[in-house]
């Protein structure tokens, strides 16, 4: 792989992972990058590593550059494994490098790695680190989105080296914003950046919020944003910046995603007339069947529309399986600023319906009940049922999203 040279003596040494599919369990349809870069600088500095199955190529692409053992200083910005777990080979070949990092970094690092002979220096936000023409800031981002995280500014090239914040998992030709909305599209990129932000940082708005107002008020300028996955914004940082904003502030589409299961499609049957209640009321709205869809997609489906309509049928007196499970990832992530409502069909008791709603107040999230049910299977007069229940829903919907405009 050939290295790219962000600024004069900046590289991205990282490598491309075109094959995975899953992310710890998160589905990733098209790939990632795992990004790390180097400076050639008095004291030649490694930002991050890279997945341990990828060892050897980003060893590889610093030889290029440089003779590994050179490395005079690395920065791990955080700890787990996707930027971690080469740290091993690194240092095998850098035994000399003083390793900096967070406080709490430290103490993972240490469950991870035998560093008893490696040189580590804890930092904190404020630290700077000389490395001979430039100078490094340091800036702790605790719990975006682990802990340990930090982000580092190159001073006098004006980079923001920033971890998985503002990252995407996208594997692609493009390292940069231009070059991926030249070769690919926006609304491709500003996909992968909302799936990425509903499935890792939901939970954290507020501190994203703090955090950005906090590098504001440092008053530092930044001419790249150079994240630990996906592009690397050259052309419009703030772009990125302000999506997170967006997303922090709970913004979303003025739109409905049904999400359902079915066991013998009765509950399925009752999405198409809730459709087209919701379609007739002028609202867009998307269908997602969650044997059929990767959780993480439901969850992004579900963070972008602001109204969700969650449909089981009723087994075992409560949810379907796959709803429960939908629902205990989702709480995980606290959503906010969203609207919800339920449907489903039961044979000889309810239970999904009502058990749906239990969970959802417990997110805190707002609803429109009483939801609709149906006996085995949608009559006519159920249907018209179901289609109101589509359009109260879609006006709803429509009145909620006024909040936030
Ligand atoms: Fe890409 Fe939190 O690791």
């Amino acid at each position: 792989m050939k290295t790219i040279e962000i600024k004069p003596d900046v590289y991205w040494v990282g490598v491309i992972d075109w094959a995975i599919r899953d992310f710890h369990g998160y589905v990733t349809p098209n790939g990632t990058t795992y990004n790390n870069y180097l400076i050639l600088d008095e004291q030649i500095t490694l930002f991050d590593t890279v997945k341990h199955d990828f060892s050897e190529v980003t060893i590889e692409n610093i030889k290029s550059l440089t003779d590994p053992s050179k490395i005079k200083n690395i920065v791990i910005n955080h700890i787990e494994n996707d930027h971690l777990s080469s740290i091993g080979d690194i240092m095998h070949l850098a035994p000399d490098a003083t390793i900096y990092i967070t406080d709490r970094g430290r103490k993972g690092l240490e469950r991870f790695f035998d560093t008893s002979k490696w040189d580590i220096k804890v930092v904190k936000t404020g630290d700077t680190l000389n490395i001979g023409r430039r100078n490094l800031l340091f800036l702790e981002t605790p719990m975006l989105h682990w802990p340990d995280s930090m982000m580092t500014y190159i001073k006098e090239d004006k980079v923001l080296i920033s971890q998985d914040a503002f990252g995407q998992h996208y594997a692609s030709s493009a390292r940069f914003d231009d070059e991926f909305i030249t070769c690919f599209s926006i609304t491709e990129l500003e996909d992968a950046i909302k799936d990425y932000y509903a499935n890792i940082l939901m939970p954290f708005g507020t501190l994203i919020k703090n955090k950005i107002a906090e590098v504001q008020k440092l008053g530092i300028e930044i001419d790249i944003i150079a994240p630990d996955h996906g592009i690397i914004w050259r052309k419009d940082p703030s772009k990125i910046i302000n999506m997170y904003l967006d997303m922090a502030n709970g913004k979303a589409d003025p739109g409905v995603v049904i999400i359902y299961d079915t066991m013998w499609h009765s509950t399925e049957q009752m999405t198409v007339p809730i459709m087209q209640g919701i379609k007739d009321e002028g609202v867009n709205v998307k269908v997602v069947k969650l044997r059929a869809s990767p959780i993480s997609f439901a969850v992004k489906e579900f963070w972008k529309a602001r109204g969700c309509l969650i449909g089981s049928p009723t087994l075992n007196n409560s949810m379907f399986p796959t709803v429960a499970e939908f629902l205990a990832y989702l709480k995980g992530l606290r959503p906010k600023n969203r609207i919800v409502g339920s449907f489903g069909s039961y044979g000889w008791s309810g239970g999904a319906v009502k058990n749906i709603y239990e969970e959802v107040k417990k997110m805190g999230l707002e609803t429109m009940e009483p939801g609709v049910q149906v006996l085995y299977r949608p009559s006519d007069e159920d249907k018209k049922q179901c289609y109101e229940f589509g359009a109260e829903f879609a006006r709803k919907v429509k009145e909620y999203h006024t909040k936030f405009e």
